[in-house]
């Protein structure tokens, strides 16, 4: 059984998250991690914050903090925020550690040695009024591919365009607003990108069909317009620093500028991907750590590098602007690494122990918040800490979920949640666990009743309720998070129906076995949903399972069709669980679109 390695778009430490974030990298990435324990594979979800260049030193600035300590508590305040939205990370970690500094130097030596980095003197946006350089968004302008006008230096975030700051029509800087800007030579590092073009294009035509057309389309988009050698240092000193005085030559000989390059970090982009490994390494350490053992590398590398991870599948969830970085950027990365060149330009493996690349990449589309954007600076939206302060986790989980942006952007609407939450958690998942369990513990003393034998309709019952499993579980193998939300919500209602057909409290009257056979299936019902719920509303099912005394989280059930419905047996004791869901009431709603802004606020904006 292979091993499952996720990976979620690191969130930069940089203030508050609103729930689109959530919904396009963790949120599904959390699911899908722990549907795979739940199946029983060894997984391991990995996340962390993503510390340097400009979205750090500019929100640091904001704070007027010094970057590391705004970084340290920006760090605190998203691991304590994602662990209360239910997190399941393995490890949340951090792209300034000494692993993550220790593993991106030695890739970038490696990148050199091999002849994958090159010198340029490059044109840098330098401000006089701010006396400094003013890399990636620290340049703010019209993005000349679109003409939107706040695009950043680093990317268009209207178009997705990657950019140069030097490409932008009308550059401002970001700190001080001042146009008074000049283009200064800067020595800088580039990753020849380009010499991996065809082998990039092969490995995405081969996941054509696997990863969802949004990506597929987006980095073939990528390819087409020429992909270019990609600058991979900044004039900045928050970042892994440069290490060029410890390099070897190149295998032309060349040996690179120290002097040039002293004072110089990795860009942002070039350390952020390789922490999907340092923090890998961070687990492993605080693994040991809590153990009591010595550090062991294989720990940590049995996830990244063949052929121990031979029978690993890595799968990386991301919002769309992401996807350029994730394939085309970290992949030159680590195939640079894999290979090195000889001065006759032939390619060979560097080692025998090459980094495993992604398999499988889950790219999202924008959640919207009434049509418009969510944002910060405006105050329209709903953060995520705000978020848990209204409602309990398990509702925001369940709507991000079920109407994630998979194949479209998807809008937020205090109407459409409201709607959404109250019929499938409180009408019918809530009302369904409610009925048989208080049924339960009124007519049949809080146990699982026994005797009675199962007739058409129980037998009909577990038939579609093994149909509607085998559904659910190929939608969750495929990543397809709409479809199973829906699969979930339709077994949810086949118990609804069964307890309507099967009127156990009519049945009582005249029947006690067929009641009792009713309630028993109605029971186990309620357990299997504890089960496959648990991705999704892990504290509801948690509630469920207590009340059923089933162990929790549960294993996910086979889909062989043995015994779908008899994991309790007879006898054993339950009580009906506190209400699950409390219904979202028009009076809320309209406080917290008055609170939040609601689609007035979004259409002046
Ligand atoms: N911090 C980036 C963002 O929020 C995502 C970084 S993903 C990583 O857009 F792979 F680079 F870490
Ligand atoms: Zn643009």
């Amino acid at each position: 059984m292979s091993r499952i390695l996720i990976t979620s778009a690191l969130p930069y430490a940089a203030g508050a998250k609103h729930l689109g974030n959530l919904a396009g990298s963790m949120l599904p990435a959390d699911v899908y991690a722990r549907f795979q324990r739940a199946r029983g594979r060894e997984t391991l979800y990995i996340c962390a914050t993503d510390e340097h260049g400009t979205p750090a030193e500019l929100a640091a600035a904001e704070a007027g903090m010094p970057v590391a300590e705004f970084c340290a508590l920006a760090h605190e305040k998203l691991h304590a925020m994602g662990r209360a939205f239910g997190m399941s990370w393995d490890h949340f970690g951090r792209s300034s550690s000494d692993q993550n500094r220790k593993l991106t130097q030695a890739f970038a030596q490696q990148l050199w040695e091999a002849g994958f980095i090159e010198e340029r003197v490059t044109q840098q946006v330098y401000s006089l009024a701010d006396k400094r350089f003013l890399p990636d968004r620290y340049v703010i302008g019209t993005c000349p591919h679109c003409g939107y006008e706040a695009a950043r230096g680093d990317q268009c975030e209207n178009c997705t365009r990657v950019l140069d700051p030097a490409d932008l029509l009308h550059p401002r800087s970001a700190l001080s607003g001042s146009t008074d800007i000049e283009i200064r030579g800067s020595k800088h590092l580039f990753l020849r990108q380009s010499l991996f073009a065809d082998r990039l294009r092969v490995a995405i035509e081969a996941k054509r069909s696997a990863w969802p057309n949004l990506v597929t389309s987006i980095a073939l988009k990528w390819l087409d317009e020429g992909l270019q050698d990609r600058g991979i240092t900044r004039d900045l000193s928050w970042g892994v620093p440069v290490n060029a005085a410890d390099w070897g030559p190149n295998p032309d000989g060349g040996r690179p500028d120290v002097e040039g390059l002293a004072g110089k970090v990795f860009y942002v982009w070039f350390d952020a991907p390789i922490e999907y490994i340092g923090a890998t390494w961070e687990w492993a350490d605080a693994q040991a750590a809590a153990a009591g053992r010595a550090p062991d590398d294989q720990d940590w590398e049995r996830w990244w590098r063949e052929p121990g991870a031979a029978d690993v599948t890595y799968v990386q969830f991301m919002g769309k602007d992401n996807v350029p970085f994730h394939t085309v950027g970290f992949p030159c990365t680590l195939m640079g690494v894999n290979e090195r060149r000889d001065a006759a330009g032939r390619w060979t493996p560097a080692s025998n122990a090459p980094w495993k690349l992604v398999d499988d990449l889950k790219g999202f589309n924008w959640l919207d918040y009434y049509g418009g954007r969510f944002s910060t600076s405006q105050k329209r939206g709903v953060f995520m800490d705000q978020a848990l302060e209204l409602l309990p986790a398990d509702y925001w989980r369940w709507w991000l979920v079920a109407n994630a942006p998979e194949s479209s952007d998807s809008t937020f609407t205090w109407e459409q949640f409201r709607d959404q939450v109250n019929a499938d958690l409180a009408d019918v998942l809530g009302n369904f666990v409610n009925r048989i369990c208080k049924f339960a513990e009124s007519r049949f003393d809080g146990v699982v009743p026994e005797g009675g034998a199962p007739g058409a309709l129980d037998e009909k019952l577990e038939a579609d309720v093994l149909a509607k499993l085998r559904e659910l579980t190929g939608h969750m193998e495929d990543r397809e998070c709409r479809k199973a939300t829906t699969a979930l919500r339709q077994l949810w209602v086949l118990g609804n129906q069964y307890l309507t057909e099967a009127a156990p409290w009519t049945a009582i009257k005249t029947d006690r076995d067929r009641a009792a056979v009713a309630v028993r299936y109605g029971l186990n019902l309620a357990a299997l949903f504890a089960k496959v719920s648990e991705p999704f509303i892990p504290g509801a099912a948690g509630k469920i399972a207590e009340a059923l005394g089933e162990p929790f989280p549960g294993r996910w059930p086979s889909l062989d069709g043995e015994g779908v419905l008899t994991a309790l047996s007879p006898g054993r004791p339950i009580r009906a669980p506190e209400v699950l869901f409390r219904k979202v009431e028009d009076a809320q709603v309209a406080e917290w679109r008055e609170r939040f802004g609601g689609p007035a606020a979004a259409e002046s904006a």
